[in-house]
């Protein structure tokens, strides 16, 4: 269904292969976990692999150069996207986990020190902060959501205080997809002398993030979310402290001159990739940021939105469907998560794919206290992004309804 004035969905999809021949009626609901790639991405990769597949920022030949030049611009394209000062700000990881994990395990905390999150942490920020607490006696605070979903700013102004040294947050979670007020949050903490990394896998693939914007220290993304590679991610981090953190792998590549007592140190970001690195996958993620800037982040915001209203009203009136808070679905971006009365979310996900092909998430996404809080076994979770019609979102939400009639108990 076109609507005008709205994302052209048909257009976007032509540059997506897998709807193209038999698949054309998948409905792919699983985009906080990976998005599809369009075919420029898997062009660009291909490219590398076909053209000239050799290692970038080492041998000094034509082919190696031309990685070096096409990794710096795939760097710059990132520093240009989240706003960053510089590119050399900007460190590729693989995957937003080794992001996270970088900085908690780099950044030098000491016994004592407090690290504050909240409960809607994604696994890949709360066990490193938790390995940190077992190892050197870091000591954690947690921001509690209350039942309207919606992040508690008086909570977390109780949480700080001066011996608080890192505000590690999920900018936007993804379970319910619901924000925190980013640049409020860093205000405070720099006000209490902390400094603050956001874990924004599930918001830069949405909005845009501007980190001079929001004056955050560090900030983490996952290319396969936004789509990019699979197995791609970046780190953001404010150059006074990158320059502090500690590389989580040292090796080759990352290092100057070794002598056998003494490494030193590239700058960031080079010390922070040290081994041959996922070139395809840099050059992809290059391709990938070249097409959301295209296609508009005010614009892919506010297609979702208009998806999200109309499938949270459609599930709204289906009995026995419960939608996990926030109620509106402005505040939960392009995720909607709900359970059927009665079912297991997994059994809601296969008989979804089954009778309609519809593809969404199930479980605790990695979440486990936040539903183990609350007693919920978990969620089912449909996500949407810019190839995804309010006809698809009509579909889904049959489904839901079939699914709801014949298995709710
Ligand atoms: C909020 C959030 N943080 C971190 C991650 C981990 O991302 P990655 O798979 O890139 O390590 C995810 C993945 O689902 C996520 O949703």
């Amino acid at each position: 269904m076109f609507v005008p004035g709205h994302m052209d969905v048909e257009r976007v999809r032509m540059d997506f292969p897998i709807y193209s021949g038999e698949n054309k009626d998948y409905i792919y609901l699983d985009n906080a976990c990976q998005t599809l790639r369009p075919t420029s991405v898997v062009e660009a990769m291909a490219r590398y692999y076909l053209e000239y597949p050799a290692c970038g920022g080492r041998s000094v030949h034509r082919l190696a150069t031309q990685v070096s030049i096409e990794v710096d611009e795939a760097r710059e394209k990132v520093a240009s996207f989240l706003g960053a000062k510089r590119p050399e700000e900007i460190a590729f990881t693989k995957n937003c986990t080794e992001a996270l994990n970088l900085v908690s395990k780099g950044c030098k905390l000491k016994k004592g020190d407090v690290v504050v999150t909240t409960d809607f942490e994604h696994n890949s920020n709360h066990v490193p902060w938790l390995q940190m607490q077992q190892s050197k006696g870091i000591r954690r605070r947690f921001v509690l959501t209350p039942p309207s979903g919606l992040f508690d700013v008086e909570a977390f102004k109780k949480a700080m205080s001066r011996d608080v040294k890192m505000v590690s947050m999920v900018h936007c979670n993804n379970i319910t997809g619901a924000g925190i007020p980013a640049r409020e949050i860093v205000e405070i903490s720099h006000d209490y002398g902390a400094l603050v990394m956001l874990d924004g896998a599930q918001a830069a693939p949405h909005k845009k993030v501007d980190v001079s914007n929001l004056d955050v220290d560090f900030y983490a993304i996952s290319m396969h979310k936004m789509l990019g590679p699979s197995g791609m991610g970046v780190l953001f981090g404010k150059m006074e402290h990158l320059k502090e953190l500690e590389p989580l792998v040292a090796g080759g590549g990352g290092v100057s001159l070794t002598t056998q007592e003494k490494a030193e140190l590239l700058p960031p970001p080079e010390r922070f990739e040290a081994g041959l690195q996922n070139y395809a996958g840099i050059i992809g993620t290059g391709a990938a940021i070249d097409y959301l800037t295209r296609l508009g982040m005010q614009e892919i915001g506010n297609h979702e939105i208009i998806l999200n209203e109309r499938a949270t009203s459609l599930l709204q009136a289906i009995p026995n469907v419960s939608i996990l808070a926030p109620s509106e679905a402005k505040n939960r971006g392009s995720i909607l998560s709900f359970n059927v009365k009665g079912m297991s979310s997994h059994d809601v996900a296969m008989i979804l794919d089954e009778i309609g092909k519809v593809m969404i998430r199930s479980g605790m996404h990695c979440v486990h206290p936040y539903f183990l809080a609350r007693q919920l076994e978990g969620c089912a979770r449909a996500s949407f992004y810019i190839y995804n019609s309010l006809e698809e979102v009509e579909i889904f939400a049959a489904k839901v309804l079939e699914v709801a009639s014949k298995f709710s108990m």
